[in-house]
């Protein structure tokens, strides 16, 4: 391994095998040739500001004693503090952490958040753990990095297996450390301990509004469009739901129990009621079930995908007829099936801005917990509207200049916003 202190890759990890992190790198080098001036700053982003990885020892129901690897990676604080949320999944790694954290930098400034990037994970399946094991976990993780952790420095919040519960947990450990309560060190808190008004459906209203901004420079018009939903949980429910009562047809859906077509349009607040009833979409009525194959494959002016990642791949990108792509889950779409799509025509608009309506209302929760003030839920929907509106118009507009595309865009955005901070800051000492 070279010497050269610019060389991009931390000896913390291991060359032939990097993860999640090397996927992010190459994002950054295919950015940098955009990046002009600031490019002399770009290995900024190639090296997370801080890496922290804790032992979290806990005393199991059984009376024996579990450890656990957590970490906390804070990517980039140049625009304020970090963000991002803390996963509870056996498969954390350090490569994992750092690159979500990045995304989570990236996400932050393409919306103009003044946010950095971070996440945090504990290496476990919570679902082996009983809940009073789970809060005994919770708090020794937040204790050990409850020293880079705070309403300044860095906002953990939920991700996949983590919930307002874990947050609630958090909060007490890191305020009771304090001496003085500080609800604003997490975000996506129950509402009774400052939790914010519209933040459960924040990002499936993001891509709502994403979604029609898009639709309208694609000259469809919402009213009677298709729209193709894979995952009706929060994100893809939440969306059903808006463009259903926006007039559009939702003519399928898929979730982990199966994919429903109907080419009239579903009735949306049926299935969503015999979803929450059931725990999932199959035996929904005045539907026909159809294959994953025929699902993918459906004539659609919009499809989102808001499951899992890497579900529009190689294998099943050809099929796509959807005009537009809105991604509501983080990393949907591989590199191939991005540049099978993008050859196709398909607009893509990736993730880092078509589900930021989360980060966004977790940054109005930060906002009211640090003036105590606490605003309507409709004032909080409206701004969540602008700046989602905002963040779509200025990327759609750099993708137009450097005729990219939008994913690449984001990336333009997101690293200049990132970089030019970083210059007019200097580097201390
Ligand atoms: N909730 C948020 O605020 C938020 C913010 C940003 C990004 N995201 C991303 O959005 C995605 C969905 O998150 P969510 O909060 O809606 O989760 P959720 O658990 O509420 O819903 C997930 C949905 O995906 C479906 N699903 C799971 N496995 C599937 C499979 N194999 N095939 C098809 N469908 C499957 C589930 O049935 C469920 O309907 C994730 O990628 C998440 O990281 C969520």
């Amino acid at each position: 391994m070279s010497e050269n202190p610019n060389h991009a890759l931390p000896s913390y990890l291991h060359p032939e095998n990097l993860g999640p992190w090397g996927v992010y790198l190459e994002q950054v080098e295919r950015v940098t040739p955009y990046l002009g001036k600031l490019a002399k700053w770009v290995e900024t982003l190639k090296r997370p500001k801080r890496a922290l990885i804790v032992d979290v020892p806990v005393e199991l129901d059984n009376g024996t004693i579990a450890h656990f690897e957590g970490y906390r990676v804070q990517h980039n604080t140049s625009r304020g503090p970090g963000k991002g949320g803390v996963r509870f999944h056996q498969d954390v790694t350090l490569s994992e952490v750092m690159a979500l954290s990045a995304w989570m930098s990236v996400k932050a400034a393409a919306v103009n958040l003044p946010f950095g990037g971070a996440k945090g994970g504990i290496r476990l399946d919570p679902h082996n753990y009983s809940h009073a094991e789970l809060e005994r976990i919770t708090r020794r993780y937040t204790s050990e990095i409850g020293f880079i952790i705070g309403p300044n420095k860095d906002i953990p919040a939920p991700d996949v297996n983590t919930n307002a519960q874990t947050m609630a947990w958090m909060m007490d450990t890191y305020s009771m450390n304090e001496g003085a309560t500080a609800t604003g060190v997490v975000t996506g808190k129950p509402i009774s301990l400052g939790g914010s008004l519209g933040r459960v459906e924040a990002t499936g209203r993001g891509v709502f509004v994403i979604g029609c901004e898009a639709a309208r420079d694609a000259g469809i018009p919402i009213e009677g469009a298709r729209v193709v939903i894979q995952g009706f949980g929060n994100v893809g429910g939440t969306a059903a739901r808006l463009f259903h009562e926006a007039g559009a047809k939702v003519i399928a859906v898929q979730d982990h129990t199966g994919a429903l077509h109907n080419a009239h349009g579903l009735d949306v607040p049926a299935l969503l009621a015999h979803a929450a009833e059931t725990g999932g979409i199959a035996g929904g009525a005045h539907a026909e079930p159809i294959s994953q194959a025929d699902f993918w494959a459906l004539e659609t002016e919009l499809l989102i995908p808001a499951a899992l990642e890497s579900q529009i791949h190689a294998g099943n990108a050809d099929s796509i007829r959807a005009k537009v792509v809105i991604e509501g889950a983080n990393g949907p779409t591989t590199p191939e099936a991005d540049d099978i799509l993008t050859a196709k025509g398909t607009l893509i608009v990736p993730d880092v801005l078509a589900n930021a309506g989360g980060v966004t209302v977790s940054y109005f929760e930060w906002v009211q917990d640090f003036s105590s003030f606490f605003w309507t839920e409709s004032e909080i929907n409206h701004r969540l509207e602008g700046i989602m509106r905002a963040a779509y118009a200025a990327v759609a507009s750099v993708a137009v200049e450097h005729k990219v595309s939008q994913r690449t865009a984001a990336f333009i955005t997101a690293c200049t916003r990132i970089l030019e901070a970083r210059e007019v800051r200097g580097l201390y000492p």
